[in-house]
């Protein structure tokens, strides 16, 4: 099993855990007023729905030219054949975009998981995706975001995303590569779901989801919104069916 990238760089490896929620009770506490607005209101919005931005690909084309040399596969495992990168685009202080910006890849580095809500520190790379930065603006301060792409054969097994109600932040991900829409795979609660290439989605993360891509070159952007009732707000007035 490989040990390096493609450039014969080391690959940092995620770690493996498994949370064990009812003997940790102070991490993970009753949730309070704000959480439950918050998560209320987002299950009121649904699973998987589209926001009202202007994503232009020709312009995030010209804009992948140029970050072309950051990519770093995504979340290693031991073992594991899986041909995912990413970018950072927001995480800890002084990262760079090359950085492993997974959290199981973080936690094998500093010995614990960071807050989502921690990393708000963008990377060069976010002024070099002009194609978002209405989206950037919008949204900011924003947690860990990062842009990822599945290569053929690049997957997510089954999992959820912070499906604790006390969850610092909730995703929106965002579809750059016209291509895909024909060659990902995105099922949430085993149901497949639809995007369209240059749109930017609420998913609720919190469900059971996987996907997976058969070329190379399924690109997204994947962003932690810190959870205010404000932010929650926010996705509201740029719902795409108010
Ligand atoms: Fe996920």
């Amino acid at each position: 099993m490989r040990k390096v990238d493609k450039e014969g760089r080391p690959l940092e490896f995620a770690k493996e855990s498994r949370r064990e929620y009812h003997l940790e009770t102070e991490k993970y506490p009753i949730p309070n007023a704000e959480h439950l607005a918050c998560e209320l209101q987002l299950t009121a919005l649904g699973v998987w729905e589209p926001l009202n931005f202007n994503i232009d690909q020709s312009l995030y084309r010209v804009n992948e030219l140029e970050i072309k040399d950051w990519w770093r596969p995504f979340q290693p495992k031991e073992g594991v054949v899986n041909d995912r990168e990413s970018i950072m685009v927001y995480g800890p202080k002084d990262s760079d975009p090359w950085d492993p910006c997974g959290l199981a890849q973080m936690a094998a580095k500093l010995g614990y998981k960071p807050d989502e809500d921690t990393m708000t520190y963008p990377t060069i790379a976010r002024d070099k995706l002009t194609a978002l930065t209405e989206v950037f603006d919008y949204f900011e301060p924003l947690g860990r975001s990062f842009l990822v792409r599945l290569n053929a054969g690049g997957h997510y097994p089954p999992h959820r995303d912070h499906c604790h109600l006390n969850r610092p932040t909730f995703r929106l991900i965002a579809f750059l590569d016209e291509f895909s829409i024909d060659n990902l795979r995105w099922e949430v609660e085993d149901r497949p779901v639809r995007f369209i290439p240059n749109t930017l989605y609420y998913v609720d993360t919190r469900k059971t989801h996987r996907l997976w891509s058969s070329y190379a070159g399924s690109t997204m952007l994947v962003m932690n919104v810190l959870k205010t009732w404000e932010n929650v707000l926010k996705v509201m007035s740029k719902l795409k069916y108010p």
